[in-house]
């Protein structure tokens, strides 16, 4: 079988794949593929009233992805929505609809368009399992939920987004939950993925331990 140059990064929400994979894809010259903002798009497109056969064609014409080191921001034609798509009720929306086998088929396309010969890092539930199934090397990050709710809040407070920090944990559980448990690309580790738990690991730590079998697959 031959293997694409991908990195997959697969795991539940806030176990750091997001920053994970901006300083690994800086690191392999490789472009990113955020999955999870393509499905909070989705969701954002599907409560301005859009039905579901016209969201697919308005994520390929009118969105547009700007990386930098630290964050992705996302501008709907002029407009930048980056924010809305970071909110808890957008996420929510965003892991109902993941459910549904027609937004699943609308974006398999879009993702694996993203893919080139330079290389992908792609960031989700599912990328190594369903999306890029053969991608050379597969990591599915993970972390308690509570170190996650952690996480998550310190990231919501530096967009000034105040929440509750018990709710952010029950967020988190149920959506965990329905991710793992839901029947079309369930939120599971591939057989041949590397699983990091990065509960009691800092950025960095998991960042070099990932250089490592990056040095080792990709030779950089
Ligand atoms: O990763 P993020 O929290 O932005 O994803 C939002 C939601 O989109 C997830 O809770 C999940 O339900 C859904 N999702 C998915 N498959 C992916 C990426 C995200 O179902 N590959």
């Amino acid at each position: 079988m031959s293997k694409l140059k991908i990195l997959t990064i697969d795991g539940p929400s806030a176990s750091g794949k997001g920053s994970l994979s901006r300083n690994i894809a800086k690191h392999l010259g490789f472009k990113i593929l955020d999955s999870g903002l393509l499905y909070r798009t989705y969701a954002y497109f599907s409560q301005s009233g859009s039905n579901i056969e016209e969201i697919s064609n308005r994520i390929k014409n009118e969105i547009s992805f700007s990386f930098n080191e630290n964050d992705v921001s996302i501008l709907h034609k002029d407009k930048d929505i980056t924010s809305l798509l970071r909110s808890e009720t957008t996420a929510k929306i965003a892991s109902e609809l993941s459910a549904l086998p027609k937004t699943r088929e609308d974006l398999l396309t879009i993702q694996r368009d993203f893919y080139n010969q330079e290389g992908l890092v792609a960031d989700g539930r599912d990328m190594g399992t369903v999306v890029f199934p053969k991608a050379a090397l597969k990591i599915f990050l993970t972390a308690s939920p509570e170190v996650r709710a952690k996480r998550r809040h310190l990231e919501l407070q530096k967009r000034g987004q105040e929440v509750n920090m018990l709710d952010l944990i029950a967020d988190i559980e149920l959506r965990d939950m329905k991710d793992r448990t839901r029947t079309l690309s369930p939120l599971i580790p591939a057989e041949d993925s590397v699983v990091i738990d990065s509960s009691n690991m800092s950025i960095d730590e998991v960042l070099s331990f990932t250089k490592k079998l990056t040095k080792k697959e990709f030779n950089k």
